[in-house]
């Protein structure tokens, strides 16, 4: 079975080239001047259009549990509206719960996933619970293809993990060239400004970003630049907010130390604003690190252009507004943590193209290519090259659409972007070869996708 996706706009982190792409099964198996070839079974014109490696989202949160609910999208729902969004794989976070071990729950977060993913998936591991067997196990991880474990300065009863913790984990990640992700704001004095609001009748929605200054995920961020320092290990700074958190950051990569960070959409076109809109509404925008004021922005817009920032995930962990988010109406503690957006990220990051602020290589290389070195999928993923998997996505640049609840796929009954006019739109998306998503249908069907295990951090190893 041969497709030839011609006319189109070939892009890589250098830019784009007018090229055309031949596709045989899974694979792609040549890219070539235009015209080279011109039949096959399937001809797909992409003149005008781009022709772009699938999108990789390295942070999401499908079916997750939290604050005694589960996040909205099962890997079924939140791995079909990714594909309408461009993305062509996720990484997802299976979590260890205190007191179990992480090979059942990865065992778990399989028999969540399996045969469930419209788009292909991988997994990182989030420790929660440090001791002499989980560090073990972490190797056992590593060979079934689960090379980077999420670690938590926050949620302390929860998540959270000491500094002696958080240092026994990085010293297992320098023996075993694997990567500690980091949840980084200082979770203890998060708590006592939590319980400092609540306790002066202060529960609005706003107060979630009042009580979690970004002074003090700088903080944090710093302390976890200096424990990977002592340690050895490279550190990869998730869902990054705040300025201070950027400079310290680009400080230890000025330095030459291996620290690396994401942040998300929602850090780039939101603010504290979102969270302080009236009537319970601001209870759409809580998630954690929260959303900060506007001046926050142009810095993290800058970081992505002098790759300080090197990757734009979604941290996608839905909950609906009725339901869900109502658990901590009068109490923002209990407004369970997430935002939607796994949808929405290619999108989004195609306003930052049209409004200058990143190329159009920077685009693909924060949304695809760098996430897939980053996380060992790479060139399997991330690339249109001979012998990568045919994961592409026809964009037209020129397209108009407004993003709204009413028409997205994600399983949650409101977007953050309510009304957002975007320039361009996903035209159609091959899954290993297989059109996905064509012209507004949906054709994977249950159960496309393939587990990937990765490899280590291609940066490093
Ligand atoms: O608020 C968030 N980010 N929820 C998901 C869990 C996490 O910390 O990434
Ligand atoms: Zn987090
Ligand atoms: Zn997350
Ligand atoms: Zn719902």
């Amino acid at each position: 079975m041969r497709t030839l996706i011609k006319g189109g706009t070939v892009l890589s982190p250098t830019g784009g080239t007018s090229a055309d792409v031949l596709i045989e099964d899974e694979r792609v198996v040549a890219v070539t001047a235009p015209g080279v070839f011109d039949n096959a079974d399937t001809v797909l014109d992409a003149t005008g259009k781009y022709v772009m490696p699938g999108g990789i989202d390295a942070h999401t949160h499908m079916e997750m549990p939290f604050g005694g609910t589960f996040s909205a999208d099962t890997f079924e729902t939140g791995t079909t509206a990714a594909a309408w969004g461009g993305t062509t794989t996720i990484i997802d976070f299976a979590v260890q719960a205190k007191g179990t071990s992480l090979v059942s729950t990865l065992d778990k977060w399989h028999e969540k996933a399996d045969g469930n993913c419209a788009i292909d998936y991988g997994f990182h591991m989030i420790v929660s619970d440090v001791n002499d067997s989980t560090l073990k196990e972490m190797g056992t991880c590593i060979d079934a293809g689960v090379s980077s474990f999420k670690m938590f300065m926050a949620y302390p009863g929860v998540f959270y993990s000491t500094d002696g913790e958080i240092l026994r984990a990085m010293q297992k990640a320098t023996e075993t060239g694997s990567t500690i992700m980091m949840h980084a704001e200082n979770g203890i004095a998060i708590d006592e400004l939590v319980a400092q609001s609540l306790a002066a009748g202060k529960g609005d929605p706003v107060q979630h970003g009042l009580t979690r200054p970004s002074i003090l995920e700088g903080e944090a961020t710093s302390r976890a630049i200096a424990l990977a320092k002592v340690t050895g290990s490279p550190l990869y700074i998730v869902h990054l907010s705040a300025a201070e958190a950027l400079s310290a950051v680009a400080e230890a990569r000025n330095e030459g130390q291996n620290v690396f960070a994401e942040t998300c959409p929602q850090y780039l076109y939101l603010s504290i604003e979102d969270l302080a809109k009236p009537d319970f509404e601001g209870a759409k925008y809580v998630a954690s690190p929260p959303l900060r004021e506007k001046k926050h922005q142009a810095d993290l817009w800058r970081g992505l252009r002098t790759n300080d920032l090197s990757v734009v995930s979604t941290d996608h962990c839905p909950f609906c507004f009725k339901d869900q988010k109502e658990l901590g109406r009068g109490d923002f503690s209990k407004i369970p943590n997430g935002m939607p957006g796994v949808e929405h990220r290619m999108d989004l990051l195609h306003q930052g193209v049209v409004a200058g602020e990143i190329s159009l290589g920077r685009w693909v290389e924060a949304c695809s290519t760098t996430p897939a070195r980053m996380f060992g999928l790479y060139p399997r993923k991330g690339v249109i090259a001979p012998g990568s998997d045919a994961d592409i996505v026809i964009y037209d640049p020129a397209a108009r659409q407004t993003l709204s609840a009413e028409t997205h796929h994600m399983a949650v009954d409101y977007s953050a972007y309510e009304g957002f006019e975007i320039t361009g739109k996903v035209e159609t998306v091959l899954s290993r070869g297989k059109v996905v998503v064509s012209s507004g249908t949906f054709s994977a069907g249950t159960g496309h996708g393939e587990f990937l295990p990765r490899e280590l951090c291609q940066y490093l190893n």
